[in-house]
């Protein structure tokens, strides 16, 4: 299933970061404020269980969030962007690493490292990474994590290109995306169009 996000205030946030003036600075700003914003989104449907508390007045029952607990898992590297956002918003989700790169001339994802929290299999997981181009890397992340037993996975990008939600609604038909934009297209570089560039560079300013 794939959900966008069009909320308003995360559509604005987005279109500073496409412009091509946008320093790295605002870029990283604007990067984890949207992924707070696209955190209320994901965890919308986490269950809620009653709890017996007492406030200063009187004896209640309040809620609490019960179900699985969380994991972050970002690939490396634009997908750190998006951490700090969704953690403030959950602080007690445990954070993950799966780094993959994709070669220049196929396009095609290498992977360079992966470090996963121990009981990653019990939790749920939200893969982010602010590019969906093709969707190799988010196959081969989600085909990763699946292998060390994660049945619970959401993926979590910024702009997909309708190319890579298609690749990766089609092997990964459980694995629910969220997205903030779907662009045009892909370019002859397997790049997004209109797309923000590349959003690792963008980030860390290496380019
Ligand atoms: C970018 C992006 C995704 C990937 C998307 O990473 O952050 O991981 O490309 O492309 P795909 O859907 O075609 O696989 P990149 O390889 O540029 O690495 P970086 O984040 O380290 O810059
Ligand atoms: N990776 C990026 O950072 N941007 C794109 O448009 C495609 C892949």
């Amino acid at each position: 299933m794939i959900h966008v996000i069009n909320h308003p205030m995360i559509q604005h946030k987005l279109g500073i970061m496409r412009r091509k003036e946008t320093g790295s600075k605002d870029f990283r700003q604007l990067l984890k404020e949207i992924s707070l914003l696209m955190g209320y989104e994901i965890t919308r449907d986490i269950p809620l269980t009653d709890i017996e508390i007492e406030t200063p007045i009187c004896k209640t029952v309040a809620k609490e969030a019960s179900g699985r607990k969380l994991a972050i898992v970002p690939i490396l590297r634009a997908g750190l962007g998006m951490v700090d956002g969704i953690l403030d918003l959950i602080p007690v989700a445990k954070v993950g690493h799966i780094g993959l790169y994709r070669d220049e001339k196929t396009h095609e994802p290498v992977v360079y490292y992966c470090k996963l929290p121990d009981d990653i299999q019990n939790r749920l997981v939200i893969v982010t990474d602010p590019m969906l181009a093709t969707g190799g890397s988010a196959c081969d992340a989600i085909r990763m994590l699946k292998d060390r037993g994660c049945r619970y996975i959401k993926m979590m990008n910024l702009v997909a290109a309708p190319e890579g939600l298609e690749r990766v609604s089609a092997e990964h038909p459980d694995v629910d995306i969220y997205v903030a934009a779907v662009d045009e297209r892909l370019n002859d570089d397997a790049y997004i169009v209109p797309g923000l560039g590349d959003a690792g560079d963008r980030y860390f300013g290496t380019k």
